[in-house]
């Protein structure tokens, strides 16, 4: 049988960083609010020429120095985004011209803060199935461009920045499962509401910004993720005592927190990473799995819950032996 298995990690943050300290000059907030209601201290921001193809060119090429891999060797490029470059081409295919690499397969997954755990799940299926031997999976983006920067409710949470995997064919596992889920019903709870052929004018002027009921998500994010959890370890029959750090998408640390508890697990195996990056979309699990392997704390052979919840909604979770 043939699983799918990390062999390198990457991240990339931009240079510039907006404090907590920083934001109580631009809305009506307090270092106190956000660290008590989020445990965010900081986001890193891109500077005016970065765009979200520089972050994920950065977070592969560690990845790829980490698994030994060269441009010949990859054969599928996923890029997990909701902040794409350009209509089109497709940041993936933009990132193929930057590597060098010709003629993979290469496609964007939009599931925001999902996004890098379905981009992970397709190329699982990929691996699995012989269409794939090598792939790049990234998540990346550049959130600050649709952020309303006077919009204290929102303008807090977010970040930029790129994490990225290579994953592998191999005999041994491996991703164990994936679980994908959305329900496109919630739409009104988050969304930017505008884009191409719905409010362009929106975009142009732009005011196509994040609009949020965080309270009601809030909630819903934490009973999803319990579900997510469950169904992961049943599918796998594992108990949560199987697990030895769970990878959460990093938008708030109460709703980690939470999760963490249903698992019955200590913060020490939760990565954490929302106090210093913000909420960077699908770039918030790939940048915490890179920071825990990168500093020891990950080794070779545990076992790894990811799971992660956005708009959509959409939701999903991996489980993983490292
Ligand atoms: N500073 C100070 N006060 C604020 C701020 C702020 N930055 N923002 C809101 N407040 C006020 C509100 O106006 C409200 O005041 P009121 O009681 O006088 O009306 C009060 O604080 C409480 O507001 P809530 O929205 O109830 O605060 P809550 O504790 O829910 O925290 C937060 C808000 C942080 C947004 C939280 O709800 C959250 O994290 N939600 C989930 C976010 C998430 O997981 N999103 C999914 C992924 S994102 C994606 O997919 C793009």
């Amino acid at each position: 049988m043939t699983y799918s298995r990390i062999t390198g990690t990457g991240g990339y943050l931009p240079e510039k960083v907006l404090s907590n300290h920083d934001l109580e000059k631009m809305v009506d907030t307090s270092d106190e609010w956000i660290t008590e209601r989020t445990g965010i201290k900081k986001r890193h921001l891109v500077s005016d020429d970065q765009t979200t193809c520089d972050l994920a060119e950065q977070a592969v090429l560690g990845a790829m120095e980490m698994a030994g891999k060269a441009a010949d060797d990859i054969d599928l490029i996923i890029v997990a985004t909701t902040t794409p470059d350009q209509i089109f081409p497709s940041t993936a295919c933009l990132l193929q011209k930057r590597l060098g690499v010709h003629g993979s397969a290469a496609f964007d997954i939009q599931a925001v803060c999902t996004g890098f755990v379905y981009a992970l799940g397709v190329a699982d299926k990929f691996i699995r199935t012989g269409a794939a031997r090598c792939a790049v999976v990234v998540g990346a983006e550049t959130l600050s461009r649709i952020v309303d920067w006077t919009d204290r409710t929102t303008c807090i949470l977010f970040g930029d920045g790129a994490g990225a995997v290579i994953l592998e064919a191999s005999d041994e596992p491996g991703i164990l499962s994936t679980h994908l889920h959305a329900d496109g019903s919630y739409e009104s709870l988050l969304t930017v509401p505008y884009g191409i052929s719905n409010g362009l004018d929106k975009v142009l002027e732009k005011e196509a910004f994040i609009n949020m009921k965080g309270n009601e998500v809030f909630k819903m994010a934490v009973n999803t993720l319990g579900r997510i959890v469950d169904e992961t370890l049943e599918h796998n029959q594992m108990e949560k005592t199987d697990v030895d750090w769970l990878i959460p998408h990093q938008a708030n640390i109460r709703i980690i927190q939470a999760t963490a508890r249903k698992l019955k697990m200590s913060m020490d195996h939760v990565v954490v990473t929302v106090h210093e990056h913000g909420n960077t979309s699908a770039a918030s699990i790939p940048l915490a799995l890179n920071e825990a392997v990168r500093d020891g704390r990950i080794q070779r052979g545990e076992t790894l819950m990811l799971e992660a919840f956005g708009g959509g909604f959409t939701w999903g979770s991996a489980l993983m032996k490292y």
